[in-house]
């Protein structure tokens, strides 16, 4: 089969299209003919093996997993002997394991049936952005608070906008000045374009993506008994990224009024029925020939929202 492949360590260009051996699946598996695969930060992490720490997952000198991507949606193709709820012919999306490839192996917890309205490219969009999204805002019953989205433009941020306006939340977005109209596309109530003004006001929820912005910072903008939750930061150190940050916001947590969280997400079913209540922000699709393109177009922070890769 054709996959996305890289045996080194680097920025975009180290992706190639190769013939690849078809993944053999164990019975607890299924295989998936990938009809469109989704990109995040995830597999930029796993491309370029940054920040460093992260290599003691990927692999120490090289990626132990060459083919990158979690998130799929596609046809069943055929089922484990201990898989049960699918069969070969099922239209499915959820997370998988080397998705940027014709098929890909996956876990039955970790994918759902794909509805008829959605498009394999609109269900590949929303796994783990969505499902990340969804923890960053709390138990459904929260609901109804002033939220500031910091990051509001990618695709963790474009899903968070759109579930925080769907439970009555008012939501302030931050991004920069190419987004800011994707950002009210996603229906948030006010735009804070960060290059050109202060992030102001006062939350009870502050959803932190993107920027790397010291705790206090954040934790000014929170109202007295407010929320912080911290979803990455890419530019922190090149040894743990901005990871140090979230490991201090989990240690003062139980001494302060503020309540700070920085959960680690994995999509699963729940997450994925869950987010069918809000459109897909897919911004556009590639072929999976162009991953390197789209990889590129991520990297340089120039996507609104999501883009995935497709297979004719
Ligand atoms: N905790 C978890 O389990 C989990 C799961 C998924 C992702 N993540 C992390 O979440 C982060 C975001 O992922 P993503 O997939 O949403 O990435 P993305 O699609 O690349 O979006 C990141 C967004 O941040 C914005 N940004 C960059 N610098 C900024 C700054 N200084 N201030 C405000 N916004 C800024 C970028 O656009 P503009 O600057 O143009 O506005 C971009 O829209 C990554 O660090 C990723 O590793 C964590």
């Amino acid at each position: 089969m054709k996959a996305i492949v890289h045996n080194t360590y680097g920025d975009a260009d180290v992706l190639r299209l190769a013939d690849v051996p078809t993944p053999t699946i164990k019975p607890d598996e299924l295989l998936v003919r990938v009809r469109a695969a989704g990109v995040d930060r995830g597999a930029w992490h796993a491309m370029t093996g940054l920040p460093l720490a992260a290599r003691l997952g990927f692999g120490p000198r090289r990626p132990r997993r060459q083919t990158p991507g979690l998130d799929l949606a596609g046809v069943v193709e055929a089922t484990g002997s201990a898989v049960t709820g699918f069969k070969p012919g099922d239209e499915v999306f959820g997370a998988g394991s080397s998705s940027w490839a014709e098929y890909a192996r996956a876990k039955p917890a970790r994918l759902i049936h794909k509805p008829a309205h959605l498009s394999f490219e609109q269900a590949a969009a929303i796994p783990t952005s969505g499902a990340t999204a969804l923890r960053m805002l709390g138990p459904v019953t929260d609901k109804g608070r002033d939220v500031l989205v910091i990051g509001a433009g990618g695709g963790v941020g474009s899903f968070t906008v759109l579930l925080a306006k769907s439970r009555g939340d008012t939501v302030t977005a931050v991004c920069s000045t190419a987004k800011v109209a994707a950002v009210r596309g996603f229906g948030a109530d006010r735009v804070i374009d960060y290059t050109r003004e202060p992030i102001t006001g006062s939350y009870d929820l502050v959803v932190d993506i993107a920027g790397n912005r010291p705790l206090a910072v954040l934790r000014s903008l929170l109202k007295p008994r407010g929320t912080l939750c911290i979803a990455g930061g890419e530019q922190g150190g090149r040894f743990f990224g901005g990871l140090e940050r979230n490991l201090k916001a989990l240690a003062v947590s139980p001494f302060i009024g503020h309540t700070l969280r920085a959960p680690i997400v994995l999509a699963g079913r729940d997450d994925l029925a869950a987010l069918l209540t809000i459109p897909s922000p897919l911004e556009r699709s590639y072929p999976l020939a162009d991953a390197a393109t789209a990889m590129h177009r991520l990297a340089a922070g120039r996507v609104a929202g999501k883009v995935v890769l497709t297979n004719a």
